[in-house]
């Protein structure tokens, strides 16, 4: 056995290790069922990659030198009987009996292999489906392919990536990054948020997905502890009542109606450098148009009245952001299909002094052409003349 720690030890310090299995658990029912372990390169340090795979999930850690020989002596033979240790040039395989006696076997590879010091062959992937929570979340099958009837839902999901890695991208923050995702739902969005603040942008993050059903908070609360995921969880909270007091980016994807209104108030107020929302369901403002009995050649048509409803309301939002400091963009979420929410508001903060006269007079001239008396935003962002 100690050998085999001698090998493994000098391997790994002469840079000759390729990779490193553990297999056969000494408890037959283990749910840890192997781990399979590789050298990688980490912001130019040399690390071992640990990826355990459970029953129903993998769990990746990586680790130095040392901290890799502490837990190979804690996992041999305590927890597998078999390893297979394999370098540049031969194969080490140590066979522990029940009896606990072990055994080693060398056998030398006809041609040097060479290290692969890639962190994960998908590490270049904006959300890799192969990470476990995609898996629980129904997403993947349990190798981590993403299922038939999820292939749309996943291209949503990358698609929405794609465009949040875009604006978080450039952006600097000092320290870990504060975000609350705002009618979180399944946390689909809140997850691929996480891969590309942590994965891909390497951040230190503190995600709250703010949802109102306890069902789903409980359900996602549960994958990201079994899929030891750090700086995220799910809130039990109405929109309404969630007051984070520390807040850099705001995310709120088809909130209903006002609700996405009391997101960018909460956004707004904490301060927050970006605020992304995907705004569903207009209803507040089409309401009001409605009950004004104003028509135009457009609003006759009631399809067009539904459209017209909801650009006057995120229009009214844009300005309202832009009395707020913010600098406001419309863009596409994803491809139209059976929906209009299709649209994202998104704002930035500025240090620019916002033209509020200006914008006051936009607004007003938008709600006397549509007959609008208040748009819900005012009552949360009162206007305020300087
Ligand atoms: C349409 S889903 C959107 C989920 C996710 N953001 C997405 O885009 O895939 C809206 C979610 O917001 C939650 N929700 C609706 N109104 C809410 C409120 N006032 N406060 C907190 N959550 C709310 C619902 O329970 C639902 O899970």
């Amino acid at each position: 056995m100690n050998r085999f720690f001698d090998l493994v030890a000098e391997a790994a310090r002469q840079s000759l290790l390729v990779k490193m299995t553990l297999s056969k658990p000494v408890q037959k029912h283990d749910e840890l069922r192997n781990i399979y372990v590789k050298p990688v390169l980490i912001k130019e340090k040399r690390l071992f990659a640990f990826t355990y795979h459970y029953e129903r999930r993998d769990e990746v850690k990586n680790y130095d030198d040392v901290q890799m020989m502490e837990i190979l002596k804690e996992l041999l033979p305590a927890r597998f009987l078999n390893a297979v240790l394999f370098t540049v040039s031969e194969d080490v395989t140590l066979l522990v009996s029940s009896k606990g006696k072990a055994t080693l076997q060398t056998k030398r590879v006809q041609e040097a292999r060479e290290q692969n010091l890639d962190h994960d062959k998908q590490k270049n992937r904006l959300v890799n489906p192969a990470n476990p929570w995609w898996y629980q979340l129904g997403l993947t099958t349990r190798e981590g392919k993403v299922t038939a009837d999820m292939q749309h839902k996943f291209k949503q999901i990358y698609k929405y990536a794609e465009i949040v890695e875009s604006l978080l991208k450039p952006m600097k923050f000092d320290g870990t990054v504060h975000v609350a995702d705002m009618g979180a739902g399944k946390g689909y969005l809140t997850f691929a948020l996480h891969e590309v603040l942590t994965q891909r942008l390497h951040l230190d993050v503190d995600i709250k997905g703010v949802e109102i059903r306890p069902d789903l908070v409980l359900k996602i609360n549960d994958i990201i502890k079994a899929s030891n995921l750090k700086g995220m969880e799910f809130v039990e909270s109405s929109i309404e009542a969630y007051h984070p007091e520390k807040l850099e980016v705001l995310i709120a994807l088809h909130a209903c109606n006002t609700a996405t209104d009391d997101a960018i108030a909460s956004g707004v107020k904490a301060g927050a450098e970006l605020i992304v929302c995907a705004p569903c369901c207009h209803k507040q403002i089409r309401q009001e148009m409605e009950r004004s009995g104003k028509v135009d050649a457009i609003t006759r048509h009631g399809i067009f009245l539904e459209r017209q409803a909801v650009m006057v309301t995120d229009a009214i939002r844009a300005l309202i952001l832009e009395y707020y400091g913010y600098k406001t963009q419309v863009m596409e979420f994803i491809e139209m299909e059976h929906t209009p929410k299709n649209v994202l508001l998104v704002g930035r903060k500025t240090t620019k002094a916002p033209n509020r006269m200006e914008i006051m007079r936009q607004i007003a001239d938008l709600k006397a052409r549509y007959g609008i008396r208040q748009h819900y935003l005012e009552t949360r962002l009162p206007f305020r003349m300087e």
